[in-house]
């Protein structure tokens, strides 16, 4: 099976990046294709934790080649800090391959998420602050910086000078901001281009050639459907196409060289930043989730919205994505609970609709509908098979596999590598 999508089901933190490095002993490369280090993704091996942002999670397995595709956009300080961190952890970082269309986040950009949030007031998106907006909008402007323009200082000087000209005009006359002198910018970057250079690669063609080759390839989405800025709750959304055919767009690999999507949701919901959250739980069972989740971002530390699991968020995650394979994770977080509600749809200003609402008002209305399930109180955390689960989390998973359509091929009942239940081979 040797091209394999992974993205987040739902509003992101699913356990993208613990299934990816679960996967990692039998995947030949791992494309990151977009997002960039707004996501954060932990994954436990051994006991040992590590908070990966911008390097794929196969990094963590010794062989796989690790690969940030034209679809990422690049922040060159924490990119080094990671390898560096990570390095010293005795993680070899050295196959590491970067494309030389992925866009870099410049300081000015990291300036204006900041700025444009604090203007935006309650209107605010909640961003993790890293400059991503502003860098995809700089893309679509073409007015972007590029990994390769770091090695011709000619071309970046004057494409720095081109982005402050309008830039500047903004960080002065609207948000009362002393203007970025072109010069720091391009030292800024030029400082690092000497240790980028023999990473910077065609790892389109890479990719390519690859497949030809027979290699699977793991294609590892940051954030999530419900962020995707085209399919998610816009504008409470990142900047980039986080669903399977940002997979395409943001690595040069063509939509039918994709033999499978697996879909990363949680046993229940969580959200960082703002927007509208249906199942939320503004109660004692919310603070559970989030005290026994340990439901706190992985880049900010912000702690995370909780509720209850929504099917027909779910259900759309699988018809945008092409899902063929769900997996679900923190089975072992609702142990305990008496009986579990699942949202199963909503009522939205009193009518019932099973699928998502085609408006935003109406997602903002939307109330959820719920069945409820029975629980178990049996810890979980060593379940190896599906038969080794309490009969209640049993029919638990197979009513959400019912719900959503589609097989749920794995089931997370911890955070270390190892703590899942397989039910179907992902890469079989
Ligand atoms: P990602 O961004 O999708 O990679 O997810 P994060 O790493 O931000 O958040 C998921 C969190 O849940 C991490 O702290 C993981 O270690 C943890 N985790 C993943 N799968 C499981 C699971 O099945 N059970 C438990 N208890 N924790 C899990
Ligand atoms: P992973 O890959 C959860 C959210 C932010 C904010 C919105 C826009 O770990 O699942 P941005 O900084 O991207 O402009 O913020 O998107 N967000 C995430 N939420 N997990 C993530 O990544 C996220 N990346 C961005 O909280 O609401
Ligand atoms: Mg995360």
């Amino acid at each position: 099976m040797p091209a394999v999508v992974i993205v987040g089901a739902q509003w992101g933190d699913e356990g993208k990046g613990k299934a990816t490095d679960a996967l990692g002993s039998r995947v030949d490369v791992v494309v990151k294709f977009n997002g960039g280090n707004n996501a954060g993704h932990t994954v436990v091996v051994g006991g040992e934790k590590y908070a990966l942002h911008l390097l794929p999670s196969g990094i963590l397995t010794p062989g796989v080649i690790p690969v940030i595709g034209n679809g990422v956009v690049i922040d060159l300080g924490v990119l080094f800090g990671e390898i560096e961190a990570l390095t010293q952890r005795g993680v070899d970082c050295s196959r590491l391959l970067v494309s030389a269309n992925a866009h870099v986040i410049a300081s000015y950009n990291r300036t204006l998420d900041k700025v444009t949030e604090r203007f935006l007031g309650s209107r605010r998106i909640g961003t993790t602050g890293r400059g991503i907006g502003p860098t995809y909008a700089d893309k679509m402007n073409r007015v972007g910086i590029r990994v390769q323009d770091l090695f011709d200082e000619n071309i970046l000087r004057q494409k720095v000078e081109g982005a402050l000209s309008l830039k500047n005009q903004l960080l002065v006359k609207v948000y009362n901001r002393r203007a970025v002198q072109v010069e720091d910018v391009v030292a800024e970057l030029l400082a690092y281009a000497e240790r980028l250079r023999p990473m910077v690669a065609d790892t389109a063609l890479l990719l390519d050639t690859a497949l030809d080759d027979g290699r699977t390839v793991l294609f590892e989405a940051g954030q999530a459907t419900q962020l995707d800025v085209d399919h998610g709750n816009y504008p409470f959304v990142t900047s980039s196409n986080a669903t399977s055919g940002g997979a395409c767009t943001g690595s040069g690999v063509p939509p039918t060289r994709i033999d499978r999507v697996v879909a990363v949701a949680k046993a229940y919901a969580t959200r960082v930043g703002e927007g509208p959250f249906p199942t939320e739980l503004h109660d004692a069972d919310g603070e559970r989730l989030r005290s026994v989740g340990g439901e706190y971002g992985t880049t900010t530390g912000r702690p995370r919205r909780c509720g209850w699991y929504d099917a027909p968020i779910i259900r759309y995650a699988r018809r945008i994505n092409g899902v063929t394979d769900l997996v679900l994770t923190k089975l072992d977080v609702l142990t305990g609970w008496e009986r579990l509600p699942v949202c199963v749809g909503y009522d939205v200003d009193g009518v019932r609709q099973d699928e998502m609402p085609l408006t935003q008002t109406g997602f903002h209305h939307a109330r959820p509908i719920y069945e409820y399930f029975d629980g178990w109180t049996e810890d979980i955390g060593a379940a190896r098979d599906f038969d080794d689960l309490p009969k209640a989390a049993q029919q638990y998973v197979l009513a959400l596999e019912e719900l959503a359509g589609v097989r749920i091929s794995a089931v997370g009942v911890g955070p270390d590598r190892e703590a899942t239940v397989v039910r179907h081979d992902l890469l079989g």
